[in-house]
């Protein structure tokens, strides 16, 4: 059955794809992949696609074998959250088998972040040349803080959440204007002590910290599901009206955040914490 993509999730279909009993060809001009928990990376993929034309794809919703078609000299691009310093583990591993017929020229990514991005772009661009491909350009966008699960860390004010979309969106703008000329650069908020937190706090969070386990569902919980559809992983199940989480936890607490009821807890650390969900800015 034919396939049709060319433009994003809600654009006009373009271009069938050609399905074999194993493998999908789809033909695209350029792509933006994109992770998001909470909307941030969601709504900055978004700006990304529309402006530049480009066909925008959550990689949670995609196939392993479909082999994507790049045109010469045509972008590549990732879109996606910064988790303890770095990108999510599922973005990397996506870099590292999606399949393409040719290596693609412009490489680049775009990650969002609470404050400091670390050492993500030496992180991605490493992934990438294991595979043969250059990443050329990164960029980090600063967006509402989403992390609440170890103390200190909470979502941001109400004022301060308002000040970094206002500055997002200027920020978005510069971007789109650096993708579209292939800029090379590499321009992230990397903050201090950043080979410590990506390379010695980082492995520590991702073996610690990565993990389902200490989720639990309050006596408050309405029963809703809204967890489970927020899932990005599909890791949520509704057994008996109450969610079970699963082992492919990405760790990016939709499940929390989405929850109507603040009856996602994860252990006794986010009982006082906020939530926090991307709402699309009023036009200026
Ligand atoms: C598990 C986890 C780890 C995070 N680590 C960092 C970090 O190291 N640096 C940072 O600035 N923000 C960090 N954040 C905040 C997110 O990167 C930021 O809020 C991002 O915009 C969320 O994107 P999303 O809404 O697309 O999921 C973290 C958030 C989560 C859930
Ligand atoms: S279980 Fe929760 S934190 Fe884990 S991937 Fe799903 S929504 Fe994200
Ligand atoms: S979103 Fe909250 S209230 Fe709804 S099912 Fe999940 S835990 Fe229960």
């Amino acid at each position: 059955m034919p396939v049709d993509y060319k433009g994003g999730e809600h654009s006009k279909p373009v271009i069938r794809s050609f399905v074999t009993p194993r493998v999908r060809l789809l033909l695209f001009f350029t792509m933006i992949f994109y992770f998001s928990g909470t909307g941030n990376s969601a709504w900055v993929a978004q700006q990304l696609g529309e402006a530049l034309h480009e066909a925008v794809h959550r990689i949670t919703d995609k196939l392993p074998n479909q082999i994507y078609t790049l045109q010469p000299r045509e972008r590549l691009g990732f879109v996606f959250p910064v988790y303890s310093w770095g990108p999510p583990s599922v973005v990397l591993e996506w870099l590292a088998r999606l399949l393409c017929s040719e290596t693609p020229s412009y490489l680049y990514f775009v990650c969002t972040c609470g404050d400091d991005a670390g050492k993500t772009a030496l992180l991605f661009r490493k992934v990438a040349e294991r595979r043969g491909w250059v990443c050329k350009a990164g960029f980090s966008v600063t967006m509402p803080n989403t992390y609440v699960c170890l103390p200190g860390f909470d979502v941001d004010s109400v004022e301060v959440e308002k000040q970094k979309i206002c500055d997002a969106r200027s920020r978005i703008v510069q971007v789109i204007e650096w993708v579209d000329r292939k800029v090379s650069r590499f321009d992230c908020h990397e903050g201090g002590a950043p080979y410590t937190k990506s390379y010695l706090l980082r492995p520590l969070f991702n073996r610690f910290f990565v993990s389902a386990s200490r989720f639990h569902v309050m006596e408050t919980c309405i029963s809703c599901g809204k967890c489970e559809q927020a899932c990005p992983m599909h890791n949520i199940q509704m057994k008996e009206g109450k969610p079970e989480w699963g082992s492919q936890c990405s760790m990016c607490l939709a499940c929390y955040h989405h929850c109507p009821k603040h009856a996602v807890a994860y252990g006794n650390q986010t009982r006082k914490k906020g939530q926090y969900i991307f709402k699309s800015p009023k036009p200026v």
